[in-house]
């Protein structure tokens, strides 16, 4: 499907003379909450994969992969540097694998590295199969002999395009990721994309829960359509100055050692504090990844025990994640905004983009019957809230932050990967408008230009006119989930 955006960036392309060009390409969420199962820990802790799930999270991007073109979809994720498909002759993978790859219907494809991809993620999710190379085509370009792994044995519905640096990769060697084949054969100049995510639940995604035997509960999934949301945009080689407020601020990655052998995190930026409401770490001092696999933030424990205790969050014992009123995401949370803080640039994210509402009518009636009502007690609703304690995910630092789908959503980050560093903006969540910048080849600085102009400086300020900017995005996603059943 033809974005809109895409035709400005061939506009931009016909303006500049010469030029290897950009690549505007759609962002979907997907709804996948079937075959959710209970959400209880798992060797003591919560499995990340089950959370996302259950959260309807993930954003997505179709390529197509080989001779002709197998259009598939691939969940985006900064946090990893592979790209690989599931193989239409995988292992377990049954009705929930999404769409396969069947590798004897591509006339280029070539198995170059058998047995050799094993790859396992932050989520515990673990893949095994081939290297092969095939053709890449994104929005109409095409990537020749790209380097994919095709996934044999698989506990994923979906591939990954993996957005990381190329020494990242799961394989023994460090090989051309798509983005440096997208640089060398000239489809754009500088191994650069940026990233534009917005909150748009696709109508489909709603999890029901169970509630068998009077007070218990049980997880079940509710038979899925797959009705696809626009929602936002993944731009290579180039800024998109209307998706921002304000400048670009530039913050240069961490070198950091790689913690799990065979799981790469990259994209490590140093992030000076967080507070909201008062409540917070205006010092936190965190190395915080940017993970667009994840659909929650990841905070240290003791701070996110602060947070949950100024928000009133609880847990339930069959679920073991945190539990909101929905409130916030209306009144409640009137004016409330998350800060985060890098280098002088403070990031604002309004509270309602912290609270999924993710649960049907019957579910929330399930929960007022519960044994656990006395915890609800008050609440309009209840949502799930979209941080996380790193506690639960047997993460042991304390200067630990993974930045998810909740934060990024109200940032507009750029990924240089040629200067190890990103520009990172308040996003402008609510636009279809778009001004292309390519970046050159060998360009030191990101383009110094000024997005939508910031109408107000003050924090708070800010933080309201775009909630209000979202208000109509956001009602339109909340109606969609109470009217699926
Ligand atoms: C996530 O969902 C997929 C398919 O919907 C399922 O196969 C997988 O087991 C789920 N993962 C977890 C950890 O529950
Ligand atoms: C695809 O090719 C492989 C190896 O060339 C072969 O073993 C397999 O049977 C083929 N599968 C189909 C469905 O044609
Ligand atoms: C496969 O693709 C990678 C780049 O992604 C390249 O480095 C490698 O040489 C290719 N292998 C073959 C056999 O073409
Ligand atoms: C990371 O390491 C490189 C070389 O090892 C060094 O030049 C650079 O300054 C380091 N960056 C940071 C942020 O420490």
């Amino acid at each position: 499907m033809p974005s809109p955006l895409r035709g400005l960036a061939l506009l931009a392309l016909a303006a500049s003379t010469a030029t290897a060009g950009t690549l505007s390409v759609p962002v979907y969420r997907k709804a996948r909450a079937d075959g959710i199962p209970p959400l209880t820990r798992r060797d003591g802790t919560i499995n990340l994969q089950a959370l996302n799930n259950f959260t309807a999270g993930g954003y997505f991007a179709e390529l197509g992969i080989g001779t002709p073109p197998q259009n598939l979809v691939f969940q985006l994720d900064t946090g990893s540097s592979d790209t690989w498909a599931n193989s239409l002759h995988a292992d377990l993978c049954g009705a929930w694998c999404l769409q396969t790859l069947d590798p004897n219907s591509s006339s280029t494809f070539k198995t170059v590295d058998r047995g050799g991809f094993d790859v396992t993620y932050l989520d515990r999710t673990h893949m095994l199969g081939d290297y092969f190379n095939d053709s890449v085509t994104i929005t109409g370009k095409e990537v020749k002999n790209q380097k994919l792994g095709l996934a044999l044995q698989t506990t994923r519905e979906t591939g990954i395009m993996g957005l990381g640096f190329s020494n990242n990769v799961a394989a023994r060697e460090p090989y051309a990721t798509i983005i440096d084949n997208m640089v060398s054969q000239g489809i754009i100049e500088a191994p650069v994309f940026s990233l534009y995510l917005v909150y748009n639940l696709p109508s489909s995604s709603v999890t029901r829960i169970i509630f068998s035997a009077g007070p218990e509960l049980t997880m079940h999934a509710l038979p899925q359509n797959d009705v696809d949301a626009k929602s936002g945009t993944i731009l290579f080689g180039g800024v998109d100055s209307q998706k921002y407020y304000g400048s670009l601020t530039t913050i240069s990655f961490l070198n950091v050692t790689q913690s799990h052998s065979k799981t790469s995190t990259s994209y490590t930026i140093h992030l000076d504090g967080v507070d909201v409401d008062g409540v917070g770490l205006r010092s936190l001092d965190a190395g915080a990844i940017l993970d667009s696999g994840s659909t929650v933030t990841l905070f240290p424990g003791g701070l996110a025990r602060d947070i949950y205790k100024r928000f009133g969050v609880e847990t339930i014992p069959i679920l073991s994640i945190p539990l909101i009123d929905c409130a916030y995401r209306g009144g409640k949370g009137k004016g409330i905004t998350f800060k985060f803080r890098f280098n002088g640039k403070t990031i604002i994210v309004p509270v309602d983009e912290m609270v999924l509402n993710i649960f049907n009518d019957d579910t929330q009636v399930g929960f007022q019957n519960s044994k656990y009502a006395n915890q609800f007690k008050g609440w309009d609703n209840v949502c799930v809230f979209g941080i996380g304690s790193t506690d639960d995910y047997d993460i042991k630092s304390d200067k630990f932050v993974l930045l998810g789908d909740s934060f990024l959503r109200s940032a507009y980050v750029v990924y240089d990967m040629a200067n190890k560093q990103i520009g990172i903006a308040q996003a402008n969540i609510n636009t279809d408008k778009s001004n292309i910048i390519e970046i050159k080849k060998g360009a030191k600085d990101l383009p110094n230009v000024a997005g939508v102009p910031e109408q107000n400086s003050a924090a708070g300020d800010l933080g309201q006119s775009m909630a209000a900017a979202a208000a109509g995005t956001f009602l339109m996603a909340v109606a969609a989930i109470v009217s699926t059943t």
